[in-house]
């Protein structure tokens, strides 16, 4: 077991895991409650201390399941949250986070991001996150589903270039970003978040990783997991609601890609050749 999950730098210079863990689809039945705070709280055992949430997911019982999962070592947690573009005018945002604070039964968001693109101007959201900021709220701020064009506006605005990270969907069959978004972000030392890594699980029954993962002796999602945090300034933060699950993608972190893993990955899942609009889930 490694000691240490690999980090890196937000632009803050503060450092966070490569590895965390997601919550979507959590709290959506009182049924399965239990089993996402208790896979929660094994993947924070195991050391994975950064957990994304969004005060969409099961309409706030996401946030509520985190609440359950973290009670009592808050200090030890990076926590994501996002605000949806519904909500990102100025008071939208103060109201938005309020919420969110009081359903993660906590004081501060570590990082606080903008859900997608919406209609609201982008510098009347940017106002709003500095304004949590200075007040205690959140400790930074980020985007998420921002192309390109997206990140450039944001980084010309006022305030705009304290972006911290931009959460994309991100794995071996969402390769298009790697044109121009991924350069673009590595460049300005802004970190990818990679969501749904294991495309929502469908990797994980891929016949051309279970080729790879035969040779690692372990299975295809975590060749696909490892094949993410491999990449320089992306953090994955696959979501996994069985302990088993949970494991292996901790142990994931100590796969060791081969020159030939990377090149039989590149011939299977194609780098992208041109630009494309950025995928969104
Ligand atoms: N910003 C956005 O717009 C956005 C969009 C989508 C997702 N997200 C965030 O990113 C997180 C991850 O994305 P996601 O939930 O869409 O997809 P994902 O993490 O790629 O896949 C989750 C699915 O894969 C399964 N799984 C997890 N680990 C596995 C393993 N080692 N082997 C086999 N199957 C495994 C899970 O099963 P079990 O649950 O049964 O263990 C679950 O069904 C979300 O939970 C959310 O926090 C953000």
């Amino acid at each position: 077991m490694p000691s240490t999950i690999r980090t890196t730098a937000l632009p803050s210079g503060e450092a966070v895991q490569v590895l965390g863990q997601g919550t979507w689809k959590m709290g959506e039945d009182s049924r399965r409650r239990v089993q996402e705070v208790n896979a929660l709280k094994l993947g924070l055992d195991l050391g994975m201390t950064l957990i994304d949430t969004a005060e969409m997911y099961a309409g706030g019982g996401a946030e509520e399941v985190v609440a359950e999962a973290i009670a009592g070592r808050r200090d030890e947690v990076f926590l994501v949250s996002k605000v949806l573009p519904s909500n990102a005018s100025r008071a939208g945002v103060r109201r938005a986070c309020e919420s969110s604070l009081e359903r993660l039964a906590t004081d501060r968001i570590d990082l606080y991001l903008l859900h997608w693109p919406g209609s609201v101007p982008l510098g009347e959201t940017v106002e709003a996150f500095e304004a949590l900021k200075k007040a205690g709220k959140i400790r930074h701020w980020g985007v998420s589903n921002f192309d390109t064009e997206d990140m450039e506006d944001l980084v010309g605005l006022r305030e705009g270039a304290n972006v911290q990270t931009n959460q994309v969907l991100y794995n071996l069959v969402r390769r298009g970003l790697e044109f121009d978004l991924a350069p673009w972000s590595r460049q300005r030392g802004i970190p990818l978040m990679a969501y749904s890594p294991v495309e929502q699980g469908a990797l994980a029954h891929n016949a051309r990783l279970e080729t790879i993962a035969t040779r690692h002796n372990v299975t295809a999602a975590q060749i696909a997991l490892a094949w993410v945090i491999a990449r320089d300034g992306v953090i994955a933060i696959p979501k996994a609601s069985s302990q088993e699950h949970v494991r292996q993608n901790f142990a994931a972190l100590d796969i060791r890609l081969t020159e030939e893993d990377f090149a039989d990955l590149d011939r299977a899942f194609p780098p992208p050749t041109r630009k494309r609009g950025l995928e969104m889930i």
